[in-house]
């Protein structure tokens, strides 16, 4: 499967490194694969029995790592890791990503890597003898999130084309959003609005890219403004431990958060998501709404997941 990315020539694995490597084709297969794990949950796999899989995380991690570990689970594998990769693995003794990877390579049939560097995981496959899976590289990429934010749009309106997307809060130094903007672009009639703190704009490789491609996008101050437009307001959280200064993080925090006032500017029909963790840019009342969906956008992250392991060890 040409869409499970092949870094290397000489390296047959398949790889999972950026959302923009799928194909509208691969999204269909993968949903159709995330529908039939969401109704078999319950049945015993055997697709990853015999499969030992490596998970690397070198940051924190609730969702993608738990989401990942049971998904190997449920299809019958195993999984090895550590607590935390930079201070349990030899990277702590100065070993580089790359020694790390030859090895845990050798002891297992995938690594799902989640790694504070942008490139991380391009290094990753450069080195690798299984495939690797990008699980979060720095502020670049999250590829897995951003599938399993598309399919969660997919099931609540039935479509992906010609939404109205408010994509809000520490657009700069955040990884999520601009893979999934990646993936909705690949899309007809969609349009984004960025909504962020001036010293958090979306990047120049994210801006760029959306203007080569014609694509209909705006940046604005103020979320009110637009939340009456979008079907999809998608939050996230300003990234403390990737400022330099806490008092900048301190001025940036808290700028715009959707309450239980605001979210009734928002269309009936419209959902609120949010990658998660939250810290206070969603209010707690809000989790009550009829629009809130984060915590089944989390959920489904399971199914993706397992979906996405199924595929790859398919295509090995
Ligand atoms: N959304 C997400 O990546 O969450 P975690 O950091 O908890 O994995």
């Amino acid at each position: 499967m040409k869409d499970l990315i092949n870094m290397k020539k000489e390296n047959p694995k398949k790889n999972i490194i950026l959302s923009q490597q799928f194909s509208i084709e691969f999204l269909n297969e993968l949903f159709k694969l995330t529908d039939f794990m969401k109704q078999n949950e319950t049945k015993v796999s055997e697709e990853l029995r015999g499969k030992i899989v490596s998970l690397l995380f070198y940051e924190s991690s609730t969702r993608t790592r738990f989401s990942f570990e049971s998904a190997v689970l449920k299809l019958g594998g195993n999984c090895i890791t550590t607590e935390n990769a930079a201070q349990f693995s030899s990277a702590s003794k100065g070993e580089t990503l790359e020694d790390s990877i030859r090895m845990v390579s050798t002891y297992c049939d995938f690594i799902i890597l989640r790694h504070n560097e942008d490139n991380s995981s391009k290094r990753a496959v450069s080195v690798a003898s299984v495939p690797v899976i990008n699980a979060g590289s720095g502020k670049s990429q999250h590829p897995t999130q951003a599938l399993l934010d598309l399919y969660t749009i997919y099931e609540e309106f039935g479509t992906l084309e010609n939404m109205k997307f408010a994509i809000v809060g520490d657009l700069l130094r955040g990884r999520t959003c601009d893979s999934l903007v990646y993936l909705l672009s690949k899309f007809k009639g969609n349009e984004f609005f960025f909504v962020s703190p001036d010293n958090s704009k979306i990047k120049e490789s994210l801006k760029n890219y959306l203007v080569e491609n014609n694509l209909n996008f705006s940046e604005v101050d103020n979320l009110d403004d637009v939340l009456p437009a979008v079907d999809v307001c998608y939050m996230t959280r300003i990234q403390k431990e990737r400022f330099e200064s806490l008092v900048e993080y301190e001025k940036t925090k808290g700028l715009f958060i959707l309450d239980k006032e605001n979210v009734e500017l928002m269309k009936d029909n419209a959902i609120i998501m949010h990658p998660l963790p939250r810290v206070d840019e969603i209010t707690l009342d809000v989790d009550m709404n009829k629009r809130a969906r984060y915590f089944e956008q989390a959920k489904n992250g399971l199914y993706v997941r397992m979906a996405i392991l199924k595929l790859l060890n398919d295509n090995v």
